[in-house]
């Protein structure tokens, strides 16, 4: 959700900022721009559209300079246009502004300094803060930007130069997040790491409230009065090849096929055999703690939200506790009934979703002990929550979430197993869990290494289809709707996710011969049952593919197409039946060329509310 990256040090700032634009335009990738100061002053470049298009009109004409700013927008305020692009300057275009966030006040601002004479060539209430902090600069643009955000309502990470001032960057955070990247006579800011890894792992997550100037000799941390603030510098576990595609099309593809690599990290060093139980010390709960707990909720997002679902499945079966899942973005306006008693897991790839946060501080608000699954680590999630879970994907950079689902509900079943053990799972429910969790690892291997058939399914079935319908019951309904959201949002084919037996309740009306239906099929406790919502498919012409286990002659008697999957216990099975859909939504998308990393209108991390 907008992407920005400043820099000062020896460096020529251009191109790196263009390096580090291209690492981040999974964020948004409606326009993009620069801001360099040199002895011309400012110089500043935009472009609509993705970074190429600002290479593009860069060849030939890069600025020199060693201070700057860059910025890869996806919109909020205002079409993608040029105009609207970041940077965006103050009334003496002197000052250059680039902005991840919303500046809830904007339009009273802009009405205001509308009145003193102010013009504005966009419609972006960033152009309205770049003003604002023009307004009160007199030489020092640290206080002219902390004065204009005491005014400012919203949501905002952001940097700011000034030609004025060509050994300072300002930088500040509220809402949106914001990291500092401390190197060699050479410091970044950026909204996270990807654009740093390859000049430095040594940096300072700011909290909101906080602002940073960097100058030419080092950096400081301030509130938005005048109170320094010391700030630890935090060591960043990833590395440049892991935000590579590494060979490899289109990163969703090298993130599905990491998926072997990714549980194994997310399951180390949490089993403990012999007990039959997790170790998830990162909770920060003792077992009378969790003992004591009388009720969970799960709140997430998108694919997060999908994983909280399963997560649900597992937690009331083994664990015999009540769970409730929560879209984030409602959890908050709905008055939820949380208090001391509640566990409140919020689920979180980016750790930096508006909505999730939003609801994590609600829940806190009301009392409630607040742990998060996150993968990003040091993200503002990851360091709200009471306790929590990494998940050790690595780097997700596919806007499509793949693997930190998988990672998520291993992350969840570690929880269940753990909470489960202190209730009434007993020793050997535990290891045979705990075995069953361990083969998942191989099993995906097994799966990835036929994707060819999913590739031929793809074609044929879905490569001209308009519409698809995803069917699952059990733990497996939560997969259905989770591989219709990963269909239509790299495809844009409408797909649509339904429990199987619900089908006959509304969408059945739908089905004829041009529908293909993907069911979610294991050889699991609902098994007959799926088989008779299979039936009544055929009976009305659509064209069946079914995810079943090896062996299961019954449905690939009845389907149309079949692909297998490995046995396991029937809460884990959602672990291997998401990897088929991913897959076959990748081909899906690639075959009808799609752009699979950066399909339309979507950012990979949605930090506005
Ligand atoms: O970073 P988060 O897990 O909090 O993100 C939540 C959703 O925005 C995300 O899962 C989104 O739905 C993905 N595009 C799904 O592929």
């Amino acid at each position: 959700m907008c992407g920005i990256v400043g820099y000062i040090g020896p460096r020529q700032a251009a191109g790196l900022l263009l390096e580090g634009l291209r690492r981040m335009e999974y964020r948004g990738y409606d326009s993009a721009g620069i801001a360099v100061v040199n002895g011309h002053g400012l110089e500043i470049t935009k472009a609509a559209g993705k970074v190429t298009m600002l290479e593009l009109e860069l060849e030939g004409k890069m600025p020199t300079g060693t201070l700057g700013i860059g910025h890869t927008r996806w919109a909020t305020h205002g079409a993608p246009t040029t105009p609207n692009a970041h940077p965006h300057t103050d009334q003496s275009g002197r000052i250059a502004v680039i902005h991840n966030g919303i500046i809830e006040n904007s339009s009273a601002i802009r009405k205001t300094l509308e009145r003193r004479g102010h013009t504005f060539k966009s419609e972006t209430d960033t152009e309205v803060l770049a003003h604002l902090v023009g307004e009160y600069y007199s030489g020092d643009l640290e206080e002219a930007v902390a004065a204009a955000l005491r005014e400012v309502d919203g949501a905002y990470g952001l940097a700011i130069i000034s030609a004025d001032e060509p050994g300072v960057l300002v930088a500040a955070r509220k809402g949106s997040p914001l990291l500092v990247g401390v190197g060699e006579n050479e410091w970044f800011v950026a909204s996270d790491a990807s654009p740093l890894l390859q000049y430095t792992r040594s940096v300072v997550y700011l909290d909101d409230g906080e602002m940073v100037v960097l100058s030419r000799d080092g950096y400081r941390v301030r509130n938005l009065e005048t109170t320094r603030i010391s700030k630890p510098v935090n060591q960043i576990e990833w590395d440049l090849a892991m935000v590579e595609r590494n060979g490899y099309p289109h990163f969703m593809l090298k993130e599905i096929c990491e998926q072997p690599e990714s549980l194994h990290n997310t399951l180390r060093g949490h089993l403990l055999e012999e007990e039959g139980t997790a170790r998830v010390t990162g909770l920060n709960l003792s077992d009378d703690q969790l003992k004591q707990v009388e009720r969970i909720v799960i709140t997430a997002c998108g694919t997060s939200w999908h994983s909280a679902l399963i997560g649900e499945y597992m937690l009331e079966e083994m664990a015999r506790i009540p769970v409730e899942v929560e879209y984030a973005s409602e959890f908050r306006y709905r008055n939820p009934v949380v208090d001391h008693r509640t566990l409140v897991i919020g689920i979180s790839q980016s750790g930096e979703t508006a909505d999730t946060l939003a609801a994590i501080r609600e829940a806190k608000r009301r009392g409630a002990r607040t742990v998060g699954l996150v993968n990003v680590v040091g993200s503002t999630i990851a360091r709200e929550v009471d306790g929590g879970i990494y998940l050790h994907a690595g780097p997700e950079v596919g806007v499509a979430s793949t693997k930190a689902f998988t990672s998520q509900v291993a992350a969840l079943a570690l929880v269940t197993l753990r909470i489960a053990r202190l209730r009434n799972l007993s020793i050997l429910q535990g290891r045979e869990f705990i075995q069953g969790l361990r083969l998942l690892p191989a099993q995906i291997a097994r799966i990835l290494e036929r994707s060819s058939e999913l590739e031929h399914l793809a074609e044929r079935f879905l490569g001209t289809a308009t519409n698809a319908l995803y069917l699952g019951r059990g733990v497996n309904f939560p997969v259905a709707l989770e591989g219709a959201l990963k269909l239509k949002e790299i495809s844009y084919i409408h797909a649509e996710g339904y429990p199987a037996a619900e089908m006959k309740h509304g969408p059945i009306a739908l089905i004829d011969e041009n529908m293909p239906v993907v069911f979610i099929a294991p050889k699991d406790a609902v098994h007959s049952k799926i088989v008779s919502n299979i039936e009544e498919v055929k009976a009305r012409g659509g064209k069946v593919i079914a995810l079943i286990n090896e062996g299961d002659t019954e449905i690939e008697r009845l389907a149309d197409a079949t692909f297998t999957i490995p046995v396991t216990l029937d809460l884990l099975t959602p672990i291997l039946t998401s990897i088929p859909l991913q897959l076959l939504s990748y081909y899906v998308a690639v075959a009808r060329g799609c752009n699979v990393d950066q399909p339309r209108n979507l950012a990979k991390s949605v930090t506005v509310e």
